[in-house]
C-alpha cells in the first residue's frame, strides 16, 4: 500500500503505526516475531518518510518517536503515584517461615502466594494515562524519584501505548517495574566502553541504572535495556483481585511480564521454587538476587498492611551471596570523613559474579582480630547484597608461615593524633584538623545531595587539602582561580569553572546545607524533614533535644547526636563561618510568591547563569522543569534559546525575556507586564540549541 491508498496519508500513517506497534510487541515482549527484521525496517522507514512529509501526522506515541527528545539539563524530581516501598528480605529460611506464619495467623490456613524471580536491576514507576505512557520515574527515595520518561521511551519492550484489544485500558495505571540489562548485553557494552578508554560498569544493575540516568536520551537509546513489570501501584477503577490476575492483565495490556512467576501455597513450594531458580541462576540471561513471595489476594494485602519501609504481604527470599577465594596482600587503615578509622583489605583481584574485586572493608579492629585475618592470608570474599565486598574468613594453609597479627596503629595515619577506641571502632578525634577528615568533609559538602558543586570530587578535595590550599572548610569559598591553576590537573577553564560552581552554591536549599554539614545520622531525608520543620538554619541550630524529637524521623538518640555535634566548639566555629558565605533558602511555603508556577529556562542569560536563575526561582516556590508542556506557566528565553522556545510558541505558553524573569523574581507574577505588552524575543525559530548536554563527554552515544 502507498500514500495514495484510500483515506490518504493519515490513514496510512495510522495503519503503519498499528502494524509497527504490533510487531514490536511480538518481537520485544513476546519474543515471537512474525515478520522479518527487513520487513519491519521497511514499514518503519515508510512511516518515517510519511511523517517527514506530513509533520502534522506525527503523534507522541508513534513508534518513530522513541528517541527524539533533546538532552536535559537535569532530571525533574517527581512524586510517585503511590510510595514505592522496599521489600523485607533475608537469605535465611527462618525469617521466611516467620513470614508465612504471620500470613497464616492473619488470614487463615488456606493461603495462596505468587512467587517471582527477584530481578536485580533498577526499580522504576511507569504511568499510563488513557493508555499512553505519560511518565517514568526512578524509585529515588521511594516517595519521589527522577523523571526519566524520555529515556524509558527508548526501551523497545516498553509500550508507548497499551493494547486495548483484550482488556479495557484504565484511565490511569501506575506500575512498578524493574529495568534490567541482560548479561550478554552488559558484557558487550563494557567491551565497547573499554575500547574507548571509558570506565566499565561494575555489574548489570549499575549499567541499567546508569543508562537510565543519562541526560541525553540518545545515549540511553544506544544501551540495550529491557524491562519487566510486576505490580500495579495505582489504577483508576477496580484492580484485578489477585496477583495472578494482575500479571495476566499486565500481559493483556502488552506489558512484559516475567514468565517464571507461579503460584505457591506453602513454605515447601516456596523452597522448591527458590532451589529451582537458584540452580538455573547462571543460565538465566539476566541477574536475579532471590525470589519474591507475594500474597496472591490483593484485598488480603490491605488487611495485613505495611510498615513505613515495606509491605507486610511480601517477602524477598534472597540467594546467598557469591563467594570466591583470593590472597590478602595488605591491610591499610583508612580515615573517613567522620574520623572512623576502617581497616581496608587490599587483595589480589578476583572476579565475583562478574565484578573484579580488589578491596574489601574489614569494618573494625575487633572484626580483624575475630576472624584472625593477617596480611598474606588466603581469604574467602563475598559480595553481600552485591554492594561492598567482604572478607568472610581465612582459609587454613597448613605449613605456611603467617605474618604477625594486624594491629590498628596508635596514631592517625593521616594526622598523627593518638587514636581513640570506641567499642570495636577506632576514631581520630582531630576532626577538621585531620587532613583525611577535612578532605572528606569538603567532598561531602560539595556532593550531589549537598551543595552539588560540580568538579569538587574526592580527588580534588584531597588535592586541595594535600597542597595546603584549604586548611579550614570555609576557605573553600575564598578559593581563587589563580591559586587553582597552580595545582596539577587544573587549567584556566577548569579553575574558573570550579570557582564559579562554588560561588553558585552559596545560595542553596536549607536541606542541602544541613545535609552537607555531615552531622552524624543526618541523611538527605532527615535533612529535608528538619528544613521543613524549622524553616531556618538558626531555628534548627538552637533547637534542644526535645524540640528536635518533634521532627519526623528523629528519635532521642539521633537528637542527642545532633545537638552534641553542633555544640562542639570546632563545629560551631566552622558553621558560623560557613553561614557568612552560604545563604540557605528555606523550603517553599504555600504563601511563597511563585508557588505553583512551573517555569522552563532556555538560552543564556546575562545577569546570572541558568542554574542560578533556577535556584532563585525555586527559592520562591516555583518549580523549574526541563521540558515545556501545557502545564508550563512561563518559558524564560535568553540568548540563543533552543527548541523549547518553539515548543512554547506552539503550545501558546507565555514567554518571558530576561527582564521579565527579573520582574518575576522581584515582584512575582503581578510585576509582569500584561502578556501582549511583553516584547517578543527576536530569536529565530530555528536557532541552534544553546543548551549543551550536561553530560557532554558522553555525547557520542555508546
Ligand atoms: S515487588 C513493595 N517483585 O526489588 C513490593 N519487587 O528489594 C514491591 N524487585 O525495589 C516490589 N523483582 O524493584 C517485586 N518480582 C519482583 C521484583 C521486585 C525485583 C525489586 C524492586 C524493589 C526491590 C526490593
Amino acid at each position: 500500500m502507498s500514500e495514495s491508498s484510500p483515506g490518504g496519508p493519515e490513514r496510512r500513517a495510522r495503519e503503519l503505526r498499528r502494524a509497527l506497534r504490533h510487531h514490536s510487541y511480538l518481537y520485544y515482549v513476546r519474543n515471537q516475531p512474525e515478520i522479518s527484521d527487513e520487513r519491519f525496517d521497511e514499514l518503519f522507514r515508510e512511516l518515517k518518510a510519511l511523517e517527514e512529509s506530513h509533520p502534522e501526522l506525527v503523534t507522541p506515541d508513534s513508534p518513530t518517536q522513541r528517541v527524539g527528545a533533546e538532552p536535559l539539563d537535569a532530571f525533574e524530581t517527581i512524586e510517585h503515584t503511590a510510595s514505592m516501598l522496599s521489600l523485607d528480605s533475608s537469605a535465611d529460611v527462618e525469617p521466611l517461615e516467620r513470614f508465612d506464619e504471620r500470613m497464616r495467623k492473619a488470614l487463615g490456613e488456606d493461603i495462596a502466594y505468587v512467587v517471582e524471580p527477584k530481578l536485580d536491576g533498577a526499580s522504576i514507576e511507569l504511568v499510563y494515562e488513557d493508555g499512553r505512557l505519560s511518565r517514568a520515574v526512578t524509585r529515588g527515595d521511594g516517595v519521589r524519584g527522577e523523571g526519566v520518561t524520555e529515556n524509558v521511551r527508548t526501551i523497545h519492550s516498553v509500550p508507548l501505548r497499551l493494547r486495548g484489544a483484550d482488556r479495557e485500558v484504565p484511565a490511569l495505571l501506575a506500575l512498578r517495574a524493574e529495568v534490567i540489562m541482560r548479561v550478554g548485553d552488559f558484557e558487550a557494552l563494557n567491551a565497547r566502553l573499554l575500547e574507548r578508554d571509558r570506565a566499565p560498569f561494575a555489574n548489570p544493575r549499575n549499567a541499567a541504572a546508569g543508562s537510565l540516568r543519562q541526560l541525553d536520551p540518545r545515549i540511553t537509546a544506544a544501551r540495550p535495556l529491557d524491562i519487566y513489570v510486576f505490580d500495579i501501584l495505582a489504577i483508576d477503577g477496580r484492580p484485578p483481585p489477585t496477583q495472578r490476575a494482575t500479571l495476566e492483565a499486565l500481559r493483556e495490556w502488552g506489558l512484559p511480564v516475567n514468565e517464571r512467576c507461579r503460584p505457591a501455597a506453602s513454605v515447601e513450594e516456596i523452597l522448591a521454587f527458590h532451589g529451582e531458580i537458584e540452580a538455573g541462576r547462571d543460565d538465566l540471561e539476566y541477574e536475579i538476587d532471590g525470589i519474591v513471595i507475594k500474597l496472591d489476594d490483593i484485598a488480603a494485602r490491605d488487611e495485613v498492611g505495611e510498615t513505613s519501609h515495606h509491605p507486610r504481604w511480601a517477602f524477598a527470599f534472597k540467594f546467598p551471596p557469591r563467594k570466591e577465594v583470593t590472597r590478602l596482600l595488605h591491610i591499610f587503615p583508612s580515615v573517613g570523613r567522620t574520623g572512623v578509622v576502617t581497616p581496608i583489605a587490599f587483595m589480589r583481584p578476583v572476579e565475583l559474579g562478574g565484578v573484579t574485586v580488589s578491596r574489601a572493608n574489614l569494618h573494625n579492629r575487633e572484626e580483624v582480630a575475630r576472624k584472625d585475618i593477617r596480611e598474606g592470608d588466603r581469604v574467602r570474599v563475598q559480595r553481600a547484597g552485591d554492594v561492598i565486598p567482604q572478607v568472610l574468613e581465612r582459609i587454613e594453609e597448613p605449613g605456611r608461615e603467617r605474618a604477625e597479627p594486624w594491629v590498628m596503629p596508635g596514631e592517625c595515619p593521616s594526622c598523627g593524633t593518638a587514636l581513640e577506641p570506641r567499642g570495636p571502632y577506632t576514631f581520630c578525634p582531630n576532626l577538621f584538623a585531620c587532613p583525611a577528615q577535612l578532605a572528606g568533609r569538603i567532598q561531602h559538602l560539595g556532593s550531589r545531595h549537598a551543595l552539588d558543586i560540580e568538579g569538587l570530587g574526592e580527588e580534588t578535595a584531597n588535592l586541595l587539602v594535600r597542597r595546603n590550599v584549604i586548611a579550614h572548610v570555609p576557605e573553600l569559598f575564598e578559593l581563587e582561580p589563580a591559586t587553582l591553576v597552580e595545582l596539577e590537573g587544573f587549567a584556566e577553564k577548569s579553575a574558573n569553572n570550579l570557582v564559579e560552581a562554588i560561588a553558585a552554591a552559596r545560595r542553596t536549599e536549607l536541606a542541602r546545607f544541613i545535609y552537607g554539614l555531615g552531622i552524624p545520622e543526618v541523611g538527605t531525608t532527615v535533612a529535608r524533614e528538619i528544613a521543613a520543620h524549622f524553616l531556618s538554619f538558626e531555628a534548627f541550630r538552637s533547637a534542644d533535644d526535645e524540640t528536635l524529637q518533634t521532627v519526623d524521623g528523629i528519635g532521642p538518640r539521633m537528637a542527642e547526636q545532633i545537638t552534641t555535634f553542633l555544640a562542639r566548639p570546632e563545629v560551631s566555629a566552622v558553621v558560623d563561618e560557613l553561614r557568612g558565605f552560604i545563604e540557605p533558602v528555606p523550603p517553599p511555603r504555600a504563601g511563597d510568591a511563585l508557588a505553583g508556577l512551573r517555569i522552563v529556562l532556555t538560552g543564556g542569560l546575562e545577569s546570572m547563569s541558568r542554574s542560578e536563575a533556577g535556584k532563585k526561582l525555586e527559592a520562591q516556590g516555583a518549580k523549574v522543569t526541563s521540558s515545556v508542556s501545557k502545564q508550563t506557566s512561563y518559558v524564560v528565553a535568553g540568548e540563543n534559546p533552543g527548541r523549547k522556545l518553539e515548543r512554547a510558541q506552539t503550545l501558546g505558553v507565555e514567554i518571558l525575556d530576561e527582564a521579565g524573569l527579573l520582574a518575576l523574581l522581584s515582584g512575582g507574577p503581578d510585576a509582569l507586564p500584561a502578556p501582549d505588552e511583553t516584547p517578543a524575543p527576536d530569536a529565530a525559530a530555528d536557532a541552534p540549541e544553546a543548551e549543551a548536554s550536561a553530560d557532554a563527554s558522553e555525547s557520542d552515544a555508546i
